[in-house]
């Protein structure tokens, strides 16, 4: 059966997720602002949450309907076929969504009417007068937006930036999605070398080194999805087993990271052993003052300090100036460079041949790319 999925994901990767979706198996792909709508099976459910780097969890689109009264929201989640995802004992947890111009603007009164609707639904399919919810919990998301009201199920689970890697790290970590996301538009192959001359817990370098190696970022964690009565176990395991079998024993792919702080050094050590990719990533304690190219035509993948999040102003800018001078005689090198301090160009010394908007966050970004 095809569902109608959606797949949030950062701001300024939505054609990097576009195309994750499309080699997962997702079909009638439309790309929006922050997410992707495809439809699939099953087996792309599975696919989709096991490989795409940059989504930030995969759902499923149970209802959408125009609302204008918190009857009409009842009245509609009655008819959504909740019984074929949620057995007898599950739970329905129906998260806190958001209401944007809207004649229903409480956005707890949604939430409670949308679960009187398919807790009503469960009741009357099982015959039961209270449920026991005492099973598996399914996550209902929502958005009423100009009087329309989409309800999504949940089949992540815990969002999928969390690969199981960083258990630990440091003080400004740059998200696991958006450094894949960076890493695609680097345009990494399993051929590189990537350096980060401001590798933190390692994130941009083990992003790097699990896409070259073909290591699918959901490989060693768990799903919702994967313990609903609905889905076939054999499905995800199948899914597994080929993303176990598309990892490469070894690859030609080699990355250096560089921190100032030794305790950087040592979690991205630890981390990319976590992530099962040490043996591509060297990593020492250095300065960006020492800085040096370890190979030409190497690509520069990194996320500076910035002072929203660390060090004082002026420190940083003076770190952008050093940058300027030990990067950018850089022969062969390109450079990608994820900042949000606007004089980014003219600290660093050389305008970049291309610069995309991205958040990090909530902070508005841009990456500033090199070519070499
Ligand atoms: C924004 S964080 C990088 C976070 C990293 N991308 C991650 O995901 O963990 C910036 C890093 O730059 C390091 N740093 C600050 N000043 C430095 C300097 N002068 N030379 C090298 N590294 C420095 C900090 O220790 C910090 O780990």
């Amino acid at each position: 059966m095809d569902y109608l999925l959606t797949a949030p994901c950062n701001f300024g990767l939505e054609k990097t997720l576009a195309f994750e979706v499309k080699r997962a198996g997702g079909q009638d792909i439309v790309t929006r602002d922050g997410r992707i709508d495809f439809k699939g099976d099953d087996k792309v459910i599975a696919k989709a949450n096991i490989t795409c780097s940059t989504a930030e969890r995969i759902g499923i689109v149970l209802a959408r309907f125009r609302a204008v009264t918190l009857d009409e929201v009842v009245e509609n989640c009655r008819r959504i076929p909740i019984e074929v995802f949620a057995g007898r004992e599950d739970q329905l947890h129906v998260l806190q969504g958001h209401s944007l111009n809207s004649a229903l603007s409480s956005v707890h009164a949604i939430q409670t009417r949308i679960r009187v609707g398919l807790i009503g639904r469960m009741q009357e399919k099982y015959k039961i007068g209270r449920l026991p919810e005492t099973g598996t919990e399914l996550r209902i998301d929502f958005l009423m937006l100009k009087n329309e009201l989409t309800i999504t199920l949940d089949t992540t689970g815990s969002s999928l930036h969390k690969r199981g890697y960083r258990a630990f790290s440091n003080a400004a970590p740059i998200k696991e999605t958006l450094a894949a996301g960076i890493v695609d538009i680097a345009h990494i192959r399993d051929t590189d070398t990537v350096v980060d001359p401001f590798c933190g817990s390692g994130t941009i370098l083990i992003e790097a080194a699990m896409k070259a190696a073909g290591v699918a970022p959901g490989l060693n964690r768990k799903f919702s999805a994967m313990y609903w009565k609905c889905m076939e176990r054999r499905v995800w395991n199948e899914a597994f087993e080929e993303a176990r079998a598309a990892v490469k024993k070894d690859c030609g792919f080699e990355a250096y990271g560089y921190d100032i702080d030794p305790e950087a050094v040592k979690l991205t050590q630890e981390n990319a052993k976590k992530a099962g990719v040490e043996k591509y990533i060297k990593i020492q304690t250095r300065d960006i003052k020492d800085f040096h190219y370890p190979v030409s035509g190497a690509k520069i993948v990194t996320n500076p300090p910035y002072a929203e999040r660390m060090g004082t102003s002026e420190e940083v800018r003076e770190i952008y100036r050093t940058m300027g001078r030990v990067l950018l005689p850089r022969g062969d090198s390109s450079l990608y460079i994820i900042t949000s301090i606007e004089d980014f160009e003219e600290l660093f010394g050389e305008k970049a041949n291309k610069n995309r908007k991205l958040y990090n966050g909530m902070i508005q970004c841009r990456l500033y790319s090199y070519y070499g």
